[in-house]
């Protein structure tokens, strides 16, 4: 048995996502309400490695709700892999009293909490924080719909400039190997064709979709491609096209690291907000080593253990609508 949880530390890990710094404001004004103490780790599990560990207040999360990245700052942290490393963070953890942890974060973060759950007894909770929207027992994750909108705004600008000259583009987004920024930011700006690693490319039947467009003349062509795509990234992609089609004027654009950064949507404020609230209440019910996710508009509670392995599915319908639009 856990005991009762009177000191929670919040940490952002893995790559930031917008939205974060709404999700750490909610945990700890939840904590400070249910009469906890709360504490910042700075930069994920480096910082319970290193002791970089800060207590917070109400003030410490004013005026951030807006703003994208994360005021924790986040890592990458090999060392927390090593069970020296995880011992470390504990006794940094214990020499303050924390225990309980809410880790804002994706896959790896929470197999991360998970086995340092296991070794030391202190429950942890998961809150989904990535663009990926990578991770299964959830309908959101933070920081997807900003990341799509920043995308649709970017391919959008992109159009203008390829109607103008007549050119096809190649847009390469994010999403590491899932496909749905580049489904829902290609379904938006209704571009033409969409790659994504869920489905196999068949790179000869686009070939003869652009082949059969240039005969009537459509010059004008979106091809939204995400970086995981098992064909390769948008270069690769532009190359085939090339040696196929040596007439077409072919530019790529990858849209890269703007699509983690800006001010979070109002979407991504609310389920940041709603899951940071609501990863304190975990704590405080005993109901422990869940990610908190939201499916059907409801709180949705996996374990940490399931929410590491399983990936979200992309269904039948969008492909079929994706062909039926873009024809
Ligand atoms: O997981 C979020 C993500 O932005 C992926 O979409 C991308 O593949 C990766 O992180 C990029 O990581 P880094 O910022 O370390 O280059």
């Amino acid at each position: 048995m856990h005991q009762k949880v009177t000191k929670i530390g919040v940490l952002t890990s893995g790559g930031d996502s917008p939205g974060m710094n709404a999700c750490v404001r909610a945990v700890v004004r939840t904590a400070i309400h249910h009469g906890l103490e709360a504490y910042g780790i700075i930069r994920g599990y480096a910082g319970m490695i290193e002791d970089d560990i800060q207590d917070m207040n109400s003030r410490s999360v004013a005026n951030i709700i807006q703003r994208g990245g994360t005021i924790l700052k986040t890592a990458r942290c090999p060392e927390f892999l090593l069970p020296e490393g995880r011992k470390k963070a504990y006794d940094n953890l214990k020499k303050r009293g924390i225990n309980g942890l809410v880790i804002v974060g994706g896959d790896g973060s929470f197999h991360g909490a998970q086995i340092f759950s296991n070794e030391f007894d202190i429950p942890c909770i998961g809150i989904p924080g990535t663009i990926d929207k990578d991770i299964a027992g959830t309908d959101f994750t933070i920081g997807f719909d900003t990341a799509v909108n920043t995308a649709v705004r970017a391919i959008d600008k992109i159009r203008d400039t390829a109607d103008a000259h007549d050119r096809l583009f190649i847009i390469e987004v994010m999403g590491r190997d899932a496909g749905y920024i580049a489904l829902h930011s290609g379904i938006a700006t209704g571009a033409e064709h969409i790659l994504i690693p869920e489905r196999k490319t068949d790179m000869q039947a686009l070939i003869r979709s652009l082949k059969e467009k240039e005969k009537r003349q459509k010059l004008v062509n979106l091809v939204v491609v995400a970086e995981g795509d098992d064909f390769g990234g948008g270069n690769e992609v532009a190359k085939t096209i090339k040696e196929q089609l040596p007439n077409a004027d072919i530019r790529v654009a990858i849209l890269g690291h703007i699509q983690r950064g800006g001010s979070p949507t109002c979407l991504d404020r609310l389920i940041a907000s709603r899951m940071g609230y609501h990863a304190v209440e975990c704590l405080v019910e005993g109901r422990h080593n869940v990610m908190v996710g939201i499916v059907n508009n409801k709180m949705h509670y996996t374990p940490l253990d399931n929410a590491v392995k399983a990936k979200q599915k992309i269904s039948d319908e969008w492909m079929k609508i994706v062909k039926i639009l873009a024809s």
